[in-house]
């Protein structure tokens, strides 16, 4: 019989080798609807795609006979020891991946000492996270067209401790998801393929849904009206709520209410980038969201080498959209970033294993870098640089 290749099957975690594996074990795990819910991009997921072929054009060309022992992954975010240069991006409804979801992800980065960023779509309570998980914990900010909920998040989280406020410019309109509407005949009522695929799936049925009922958006649920206040009324009052008004004027209005470091999460372009300078801002995250919101955008890892040159000595610059690897991390850093977010990476190890699936996650990203900087001749972060990078087409005409 001729020798074939075996895939991971998706069944035992520890035996995963990567984020792919991990996604793969995620889908497996879950329903349909919610695996649906993390993996999609809008409309023809042309920006989603794009995030992997833009990380995938970027080759190394390393050095060699470089003695490579001893090598720390250990940075700065703000000022701040941090023994990875990464994050764990905002990303709402993480309960229903798993329960307690927020808890579990704040406690993986914890455990690696690394920031987790709380979405203001949360399933959890600032609060509870804060107590429960502890770490270094930066909250995402949406502002709805009800100022006084983003008024309320400010005063919380500065209060319960968090570090730095994330406010997501990108979302002013919502995305059309398209393959996650496909899911339900209307917003909120699931098809009955979609009801089918759920009880195909007893453990998630009896851990996420029978015990803690459909998650809730927590942290802004006295605002919202009854009916509205989980997964399945909300999904039609949220996206009507996002306010389409927001402008760099609003920066000043935020700035007001929070007082500790303030990123903008939403910049693609130089000009965005100097303004938030301008503005007092401490840093800013380059993302389009992951693919989930403008189709056919530009993917940030693109665009950072002309942001870092501007702006690169004034703010933080930290990037998202599309980070899978430890090699992703190592061409970020070498265009000039401080640090990565992970979206859907960590959501996978969540969905396939709760916090110890988060942590394999993190395990593997953080291994491969510092693989990739082993081969590539880094002892440390700073000695990442864009000498280390040759875009794909001009490498193969060398
Ligand atoms: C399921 C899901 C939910 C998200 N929810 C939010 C959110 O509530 N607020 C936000 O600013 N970004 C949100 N994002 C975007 C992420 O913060 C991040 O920008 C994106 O996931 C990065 O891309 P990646 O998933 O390829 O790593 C979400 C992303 C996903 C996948």
């Amino acid at each position: 019989m001729p020798w074939k290749r075996r895939p991971f099957n998706g069944r035992n975690i520890a035996s995963a080798q990567n984020i792919a594996d991990l996604r793969a074990a995620a889908r497996r795990r879950v329903p349909g609807f919610a695996f649906e819910y993390v993996e999609g991009g809008s409309e023809d997921e042309a920006t989603l795609n794009g995030n992997r072929t833009a990380f995938a054009a970027l080759r190394f060309v390393p050095s060699t006979l470089i003695d490579t022992q001893g090598r720390s992954l250990a940075t700065e975010l703000f000022g701040t020891p941090c023994s990875a240069p990464i994050a764990i991006a905002p990303t709402g409804l993480n309960g229903m991946l798993h329960p307690h979801g927020d808890i579990a992800l704040a406690r993986a980065a914890a455990a690696f000492g690394i920031p987790f960023t709380l979405s203001t779509l949360s399933t959890t309570l600032l609060e509870d996270v804060a107590r429960e998980a502890g770490g270094r914990l930066w909250m995402q900010l949406y502002v709805m067209k009800n100022r006084t909920i983003a008024e309320d998040i400010m005063h919380r989280a500065a209060t319960a401790g968090y570090e730095a406020l994330l406010f997501t410019t990108d979302a002013n309109v919502f995305g059309s998801r398209e393959w996650d509407k496909r899911n339900y005949s209307k917003p909120g009522k699931p098809r009955l393929n979609a009801v089918l695929d759920t009880v195909r799936h007893p453990r998630w049925l009896s851990r996420v849904l029978a015990r803690h009922g459909i998650p809730r958006f927590r942290n802004i649920e006295n605002f919202l009206p009854p009916g509205a206040t989980n997964a399945v009324g909300g999904s039609t009052i949220i996206p009507q709520m996002f306010e389409a008004t927001l402008t760099w004027e609003d920066i000043a209005w935020v700035r007001e209410h929070w007082p500790r470091k303030l990123l903008i999460k939403g910049v693609l372009t130089v000009a965005d980038a100097r303004r938030a300078a301008t503005l007092g801002c401490d840093g800013i995250v380059l993302t389009n969201h992951g693919g989930r919101q403008l189709d056919y955008c530009v993917a940030p890892v693109e665009v950072l080498e002309e942001i870092a040159s501007a702006v690169g000595d004034r703010l933080t610059l930290m990037l998202d959209s599309g980070v899978r690897r430890g090699t992703d991390i190592a061409k970020a850093l070498a265009l000039g970033a401080d640090g990565v977010m992970v979206g859907r990476a960590t959501l996978y190890g969540l969905a396939a294993a709760g916090e110890y699936g988060a942590k394999r996650a993190l395990e593997m990203l953080t291994t491969e870098l510092d693989r990739v900087m082993g081969q590539v001749g880094c002892r440390s972060i700073n000695d990442i640089g864009p000498h280390l990078l040759r875009r794909a087409a001009r490498s193969a005409e060398r």
